[in-house]
C-alpha cells in the first residue's frame, strides 16, 4: 500500500514529546508526517522496522539525496560525520574512535567524579537548585572540554562562546550574536590548533593534530561535531532521567537503596526518556519499500528512535519505567553505522552525574514545574529542585 494519499500527521516537537509519538505511532507503521507545518516526512514508528532501515543503504545521511522542492529545506546544520555514508564515512569515523575506547573512558571516569562533586559541592548550601543549568549542562560541558583538551585558563572563554552557538533556544540570543559567537569559536579552534604542543597528550584534539590526512578545517570541524553531538544531549538525558525519577519515587528509592544498580537504571532512563526522541533524517537514494509503504526517491524518512523505545512489540509495558525490568538493548544511541560514538562516555558520564545527586541530595523533590526546552532535542531548560544535604546531617 501507498500512504502518500493519506493525510500527514501535523508533528510539533513540544515538551511531552513521547505523547506525541504515540499518537504518530497509532497512526500507523510508516507515517506521512508534516514537523512544523512546513517539512514533510516519512516517519518510522516500529522497532523492527527502524533496526532494518538504520542498516539500509538505500537510506542515506546525506541529504544531498533530497529531491525537488524539498532540496530548499536542506539542513542547516550539515555536520562532518553524520552526513557521510559508506566507505568515507567509515574512515572518518575511525580517526575519531580513538579518545572513545573504552580505555580512555575508563582514563577519563576519575576527572568526571571530581567535575560531578565539584558542581554538586556547590549547590549543596542552598538546599535548592536548577539541576539543569547549576549540574547537568556545566558537567556535559567540562567533560567535553576535557576530551577534547581544551586548557583549564581558555575555559571560560570557550564556555561562554559555546553557550551562544549550542543553546541559543536557552539564551534566546538574537541571530547577529549567536553568529559572532561562532566565529568567534572558529577563531579560537584556529588560534588553539595553530599552536605548538597546546594540547595534553591524548586528547582528542591533539590526536586529531597527528592525523595527516586531516586538513587544519576538517580538525575544527571534528571538535564542533563532538560539541554538536555529545553536549546538549547529554546534559538533556541527566536532566530527563532526574525528572523522570523524580516522578516514579519507588524507582529512585530503588536506586538509593541499591547504588550496583545505576548502570542497568540508566539503560532503562535512556529508553524511556533518552533526547534523541523522533531521531535522526536519512533520504532515499531510490524507491523503497518499508513496513508495506513505498516511499519515492529523494524523500526524507525520519528513524524514529523514541517510537522504536516504547514499541510494545520490542518491550514489554513500554511506557513504564521500569529499572529491573530485562528488556533487549534500546534504540536511544541509534543504530547502524551512525551509532553514536559517544555512547560509552555518555553512559559513564550519566551514571556518575545521576549517582553523585541521588547520593549527596536527600530528601529530593520538585521545587515548582520543570521547563521544557524549544529544541529539536528532548530535554529541559530548568529543573528546579529543593533537598536536604547529606554532609550537614552528618555533621549533626
Ligand atoms: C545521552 C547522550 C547521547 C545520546 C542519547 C546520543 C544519541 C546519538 C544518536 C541517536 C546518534 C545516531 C544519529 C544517527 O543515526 O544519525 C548519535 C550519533 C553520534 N553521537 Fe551521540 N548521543 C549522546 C552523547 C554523545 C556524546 C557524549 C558524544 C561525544 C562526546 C556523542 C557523539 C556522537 C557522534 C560523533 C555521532 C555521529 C556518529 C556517526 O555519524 O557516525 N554522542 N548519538
Amino acid at each position: 500500500m501507498s500512504s502518500a494519499q493519506i493525510e500527514p500527521v501535523r508533528l510539533t516537537i513540544g515538551p511531552d514529546i513521547y505523547r506525541d509519538l504515540r499518537s504518530v505511532a497509532e497512526a500507523g507503521r510508516v507515517v506521512p508526517v508534516l514537523l512544523h507545518g512546513t517539512v514533510k516526512v516519512w516517519f518510522l514508528t516500529r522497532a523492527a522496522d527502524i533496526a532494518e532501515a538504520a542498516v539500509d543503504p538505500r537510506l542515506s545521511a546525506d541529504d544531498a539525496h533530497l529531491a525537488g522542492k524539498d532540496s530548499a529545506h536542506r539542513s542547516s546544520v550539515k555536520v562532518a560525520l553524520m552526513g557521510m555514508d559508506g566507505p568515507a564515512h567509515l574512515e572518518r569515523r575511525r580517526i575519531l574512535m580513538a579518545p572513545f575506547s573504552p580505555r580512555q573512558i575508563s582514563h577519563l571516569a576519575p576527572r568526571i567524579q571530581l567535575l560531578a562533586d565539584e558542581l554538586v559541592a556547590a549547590i549543596l548550601p542552598a538546599g535548592r537548585a536548577d539541576l539543569v543549568n547549576s549540574v547537568s549542562l556545566p558537567l556535559s560541558l567540562r567533560v567535553i572540554c576535557e576530551l577534547l583538551g581544551i586548557p583549564l585558563s581558555e575555559r571560560p572563554r570557550f564556555e561562554a562562546a559555546v553557550n551562544k552557538v549550542f543553546l541559543p533556544s536557552a539564551n534566546a540570543e538574537s541571530e547577529e550574536i549567536v553568529r559572532a559567537a561562532r566565529e568567534e569559536l572558529y577563531r579560537y579552534f584556529t588560534d588553539l590548533t595553530n599552536q605548538k604542543d597546546s594540547f595534553p597528550e591524548s586528547s582528542l584534539l591533539a590526536l586529531l593534530k597527528q592525523e595527516e590526512s586531516l586538513t587544519p578545517r576538517d580538525l575544527i570541524e571534528s571538535a564542533t561535531l563532538i560539541l554538536f553531538t555529545g553536549y546538549e544531549t547529554t546534559a538533556n538525558f541527566i536532566g530527563n532521567a532526574l525528572l523522570a525519577l523524580l516522578k516514579n519515587p519507588e524507582e529512585l528509592q530503588l536506586l538509593r537503596a541499591h547504588p550496583s544498580k545505576t548502570a542497568q537504571a540508566v539503560e532503562e532512563l535512556l529508553r524511556y526518556c533518552g533526547p534523541v526522541a523522533t531521531g535522526p533524517t536519512r533520504y532515499t537514494r531510490e524507491e523503497v519499500v518499508i513496513g508495506g509503504s513505498r516511499i519515492p526517491a529523494g524523500e526524507r524518512v525520519i528513524l524514529g528512535f523514541g517510537c522504536a523505545n516504547r514499541d510494545a512489540a520490542r518491550f514489554d509495558a513500554p511506557d513504564r519505567l521500569n529499572i529491573e525490568a530485562r528488556r533487549d538493548p534500546h534504540f536511544a544511541f541509534g543504530r547502524g553505522p551512525h551509532y553514536c560514538l559517544g555512547a560509552a562516555l555518555a553512559k559513564v558520564e550519566s551514571e556518575i552525574g545521576i549517582r553523585t545527586i541521588v547520593d549527596r541530595l536527600e530528601d529530593l523533590e520538585l521545587d515548582g514545574e520543570p521547563v521544557w526546552r524549544a529544541s529539536f532535542l528532548h530535554g529541559l531548560e530548568r529543573l528546579p529542585v529543593k533537598y536536604r544535604s547529606k554532609r550537614s546531617e552528618d555533621d549533626r
